[in-house]
């Protein structure tokens, strides 16, 4: 099996189960033109963070790095008319882009993206976060886990994307910033009580790859 049969059987699956759809299409075009890097999720995964909210109930959700918005629409339409999404985007350009798109796709309503890096903007959040998603900048992975906790409430879960990064994990003497961040981030979710984790790879459309499932428990000890 090579990357190309990967993708095909990826493109297979998303064309049998996740389907076509005018609205994400468009927000892919409108992050393509503007140059944005072609890193969102499959269309596979999207799906999954859909469902994701659906089967855990969340009504408020937080993402952390907004990009073009695509996972953000897919997340705004599981969390129902009266759901929020909360999504931090450190590039103004980018943030615009999602605005439009997310306005576009008529989930605007549900969507409040705050600019600014991660690190800056989630002290000023409210808490109450059912669902989390992880998706920027790998180096500050354990800032955005800690922030996660303290926004969030037993049962809130969490999704940390990117944790495959081609088998580079295992390389506990890497210089790559972006795999160190990941493995520290793992190793928090391994040793901090207040998270409850596992990690799937993944391989398709985005080539080998992967991401890590928490949930944030009760521990004894905390404030
Ligand atoms: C990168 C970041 C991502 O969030 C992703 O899904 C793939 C790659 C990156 O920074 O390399
Ligand atoms: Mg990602």
């Amino acid at each position: 099996p090579t990357p190309a049969a990967w993708s095909h059987a990826d493109d297979f699956l998303a064309d049998m189960l996740v389907g076509d759809d005018d609205a994400l299409a468009a927000a892919l075009d409108a992050q393509r033109a503007a140059g944005l890097p072609e890193i969102e999720v499959a269309p596979v995964a999207g799906k999954l963070l859909n469902l994701l909210v659906r089967i855990s109930g969340a009504r408020r959700v937080l993402e952390i790095g907004t990009l073009g918005g695509y996972s953000t629409i897919w997340m705004a339409r599981a969390v129902g008319p009266e759901g929020r999404v909360v999504t931090i985007e450190a590039e103004a350009v980018n943030a615009g882009i999602a605005r439009a798109s997310i306005d576009a796709a008529g989930v605007g309503e549900r969507v409040d993206i705050r600019v600014g890096r991660g690190a800056d903007v989630l002290p000023t959040l409210v808490g109450g976060f059912d669902l989390v998603f992880i998706d920027a900048d790998k180096e500050s992975n354990t800032i955005y886990l800690d922030w996660a906790a303290k926004l969030g409430h037993p049962g809130t879960v969490i999704v940390l994307d990117n944790v495959g990064r081609e088998g580079e994990i295992v390389d506990e003497h890497t210089t790559d910033p972006k795999v160190i961040g990941t493995r520290e981030g793992l190793r928090m979710l391994r040793e901090d009580p207040r998270f409850d984790a596992t990690a799937l790879q993944t391989v398709g459309a985005k080539g080998w790859d992967g991401f890590a499932l928490a949930v944030v428990v009760e521990a004894a000890g905390l404030d």
